[in-house]
């Protein structure tokens, strides 16, 4: 019998790392949709949200535990991750999570599973084949409503070509290794080490790859194996990506990495004047990812026309919760964008520091405390976008009390 699950081709032997990605909030959801000129979802009342590969579900989790009238769903076929996040949830007393540990072939023809305001995928598209990527298509077509949010995260080309071979070298030396695959994994990368020294020239042609194995050294071995020794592994052109969605009827909105909807902050002057010349918008897009070699996409997707914006004022993102980032709570005056560096004035910096000491503000509140005429309303907006976008500030949810 054939298996469709797509459990064949995915590593199932060792667990993924247990982390919380903050790109999967809805409040930074809709901040990314905010920014870019659509209608946020209406969080204060009660949405649906669904996970696909879930992981040990740890984001899902405490989304869950902060927006106890959502409905949570999440899926993964590991049942070591489910049992894990079911565990979780019970001590944390979150009961707003129903998991499903099942393929998402089986999520498909389950007819209990209702639609959803939010569907996102981190750390799928690029590992599965190509039956999973059309399940995820049929899910995403079955269960996202019109006007809900698609999150999806993949490695795109141009930046991760260089290392594709790189993949395959490894690959290739773990089938001769016999063990486990932690013992695969770890003797594979000790091997390309020793192979990867100027005397081989795709190491020698490639700078950077003896960095990248020097890093993946130091990484824990279960992202190791997954990132790299999944049998599918699948590079994808942001532009393909697009098409796809496009065909099941979504608009893309921005990305949930949030710098990348700043060219100023990505792109230097040149790059940007070359890509504002090319003819069609979707050139645009491709052109980008080569101008910063852009390595992994998150992208984020509204089900339907983009036609819940404001005519492109963006006067939307105004509306938005911002706030001090909890544990880093000191603002400084420079911070790191993709570019470099911004510096900020220090009164700004000042003000801007004790007008948020009490908790977080809508943007446009911030602005009217702390600009004076409509330009310098501007370069303040401006400057909190950057702010967020270099991650010293971040967006927030309103509570439902805060109505
Ligand atoms: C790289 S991990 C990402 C986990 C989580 N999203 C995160 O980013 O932390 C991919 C997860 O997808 C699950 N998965 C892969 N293919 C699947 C499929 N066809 N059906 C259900 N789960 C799948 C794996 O078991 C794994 O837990």
């Amino acid at each position: 019998m054939q298996d469709t699950s797509g459990a064949a081709g995915y590593l199932n032997e060792l667990s993924f790392t247990d982390r919380f990605h903050r790109e999967l909030a809805p409040s930074w959801l809709n901040y990314v949709a905010m920014l870019n000129d659509f209608q946020p979802q209406p969080l204060l009342q009660p949405f649906t949200y669904l996970d696909l590969g879930c992981g040990f579900a740890q984001s899902t989790l405490i989304n869950a535990a902060a927006l106890p009238h959502a409905e949570f769903h999440a899926c993964d076929f590991n049942a070591a991750h489910i049992e894990a996040a079911k565990a979780v949830a019970e001590r944390m007393e979150v009961s707003n999570v129903r998991f499903h540990a099942c393929s998402f072939a089986d999520l498909l023809n389950d007819s209990s599973v209702p639609t959803f305001d939010f569907i996102v995928l981190h750390g799928i598209y690029s590992w599965v084949d190509a039956d999973v990527i059309s399940t995820v298509h049929a899910l995403v077509s079955k269960l996202l409503r019109p006007g809900g949010f698609l999150y999806l995260s993949y490695n795109c080309y141009p930046g991760w070509a260089a290392e594709e071979p790189l993949r395959k070298l490894m690959n290739e030396l773990a089938r001769v290794k016999s063990g486990d695959m932690t013992e695969k994994v770890q003797w594979s990368l000790q091997e390309a080490r020793s192979l990867g020294t100027p005397s081989f020239r795709y190491f020698r042609e490639n700078a950077g790859l003896q960095d990248a194995l020097e890093s993946l050294a130091r990484d824990p071995v279960n992202y190791v194996a997954h990132e790299f020794f999944n049998e599918t592994w699948t590079l994808h052109y942001s532009v393909d990506v697009l098409d796809a969605m496009e065909g099941l009827g979504l608009t893309y909105m921005g990305s949930a990495t949030l710098a990348d909807n700043h060219p100023m902050l990505t792109l230097d002057p040149q790059a940007a004047e070359r890509i504002r010349a090319l003819p069609t918008p979707r050139l645009r897009h491709l052109a980008e990812d080569f101008a910063v070699n852009r390595r992994f996409r998150r992208d984020v997707f509204v089900r339907g026309a983009p036609a819940s914006g404001q005519g492109g004022q963006g006067k939307l993102i105004d509306d938005a919760l911002i706030g001090l980032v909890p544990g880093k709570e000191t603002l400084n005056t420079r911070v790191e964008i993709p570019r470099g560096r911004l510096s900020f004035q220090q009164p700004f910096i000042d003000d801007l520091q004790s007008l948020l000491a009490g908790g977080p503000l809508r943007l446009g509140d911030i602005l009217s405390r702390l600009g004076r005429s409509a330009r310098s309303a501007a370069e303040i907006r401006q400057n909190l976008l950057f702010l967020v976008a270099a991650g010293a500030l971040m967006p927030f949810s309103r509570t439902r009390s805060e109505r």
